[in-house]
């Protein structure tokens, strides 16, 4: 326990912007890194991440302990992550990040003498116009209502996708961050409360201009292997009732930019799940258009890094990936010169290999056909690469 009056460093967290689905808390940590709220299942599979699937995950820093205080505003306490701050040699590269924000913190603290702790008047800053994204506002979102259960129960009447003009200028997600890190006086009369542990991994869209980013829920079956029968069903239906079940693979939220308007065309999850076959190859389409022109470029780059990990895949006996997305992003800026880019995300329902064999007795749902790979989630890659190789042919 720190004592009275001695200084404990802490870390702002800011919400992360370019969020397209989800429904638990993801918050920027610095640029170019994030943290999301996790399970111990999603923290185990991000820590022993077999290296097959390493290229086609996110960077793993570590776990982090995010503390809310008394108006739900999260920040790092150092206090509440000596795992991470510890002495031990060689330094982590979660360990060093924390660190140089700390040393940015005694700077700017110096410089401008800010007030520790945002009042109940005060408001972070907003996310992006969206649906989702503002039922996510941490000052909104009460860490003990987000469960680690999959999607949340949802509401069907709202606003499913919708544009917005771009014209407030672009801000560049680097430059334009700057929660500076303070130093809070642990006498300063802020109780904090309510600790959650956070995994910290790389921010996918840092560096583009314009993200476009598309979350697609892979997979025939989104429920875990010891979730409840009530949630079981529900999963069940949902896959039914979407392209999930024929597919494999339904869309969970997405971002496009129009180069030919200027906007920025949003979906959310309860859109996605209405697609059928047709239309669900009509939006990919669309996520791969720029309004002038298919993406030639990304769709044969596409093609070859999903038939990368479909290779990875089906080499992986008895791993599970229920209810995880697969992340396609890349930069809408017309003159951008990067690569579009996959990414597997949100582990909270796999399963690992060694887990499979050890655990099966106590699992509520097992998988069917332990030994083999996952083939609800080959099922949807083989999808994509179907409908991808139907726009190569209306191309040529
Ligand atoms: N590493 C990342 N880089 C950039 N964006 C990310 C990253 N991880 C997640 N996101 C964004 O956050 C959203 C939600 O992520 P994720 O699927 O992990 O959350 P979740 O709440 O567990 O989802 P679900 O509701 O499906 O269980 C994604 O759609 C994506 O827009
Ligand atoms: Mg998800």
């Amino acid at each position: 326990m720190p004592s009275q009056g001695c200084i404990s460093m802490t870390i702002p967290l800011l919400p992360f912007d370019h969020k397209v689905g989800g429904h638990v808390s993801i918050f920027r940590v610095c640029p170019g890194v994030i943290c999301k709220e996790s399970s111990s299942r999603e923290i185990q599979m991000y820590s022993r991440m077999v290296p097959a699937l390493k290229p086609f995950t996110p960077y793993y820093f570590g776990t982090i302990n995010v503390t809310y205080n008394k108006y739900n505003a999260p920040h790092i306490e150092f206090d509440n992550n000596r795992h991470v701050i510890s002495s031990v040699l060689p330094k982590s590269k979660l360990q060093e990040l924390l660190l140089h924000q700390v040393i940015d913190a005694q700077a700017t603290t110096a410089l401008h003498q800010q007030p520790a702790w945002p009042s109940p008047n005060d408001h972070l800053p907003s996310p992006p116009v969206s649906t989702h994204i503002q039922e996510e506002s941490p000052l909104a979102s009460s860490p003990e209502l987000s469960c680690d259960d999959g999607e949340e129960e949802e509401d069907d009447d709202e606003v499913n996708y919708f544009s917005i003009p771009s014209a407030t200028p672009y801000q560049d997600p680097v430059s334009s961050w700057s929660p500076a890190p303070t130093i809070v006086p642990q006498n300063s009369g802020h109780a904090s409360h309510q600790q959650q542990h956070y995994v910290v991994i790389q921010d996918l869209t840092d560096g583009l201009k314009r993200p476009c980013i598309l979350d697609l829920k892979m997979g025939t079956r989104q429920y875990g292997v010891d979730c409840t029968p009530t949630k079981m069903y529900s999963q069940t239906r949902k896959c039914q009732d979407s392209t999930s079940a024929l597919l494999g693979v339904r869309i969970c939220g997405m971002q496009i930019f129009k180069a030919h308007t200027g906007e920025i065309h949003f979906e959310n999850k309860y859109s996605g799940r209405k697609l059928t076959a047709q239309s669900f190859e009509q939006h990919l389409f669309d996520f791969l258009h720029d309004g002038n022109k298919l993406l030639t470029q990304h769709v044969s780059m596409l093609q070859r890094k999903l038939k990368c990990l479909l290779h990875s895949i089906s080499q992986l006996p008895s791993y599970r990936f229920f209810g995880s997305s697969l992340l396609v992003i890349y930069d809408g800026d017309p003159c951008s010169t990067s690569d579009i880019e996959i990414r597997m995300i949100d582990f909270a329902h796999s399963v690992l290999d060694d887990e499979m064999f050890a655990g099966m007795k106590d699992m509520t749902y097992p998988p069917s056909h332990p030994d083999q790979p996952d083939q609800g989630y080959i099922l949807g890659l083989e999808t994509l690469l179907d409908i991808l190789n139907r726009m190569q042919e209306r191309c040529d």
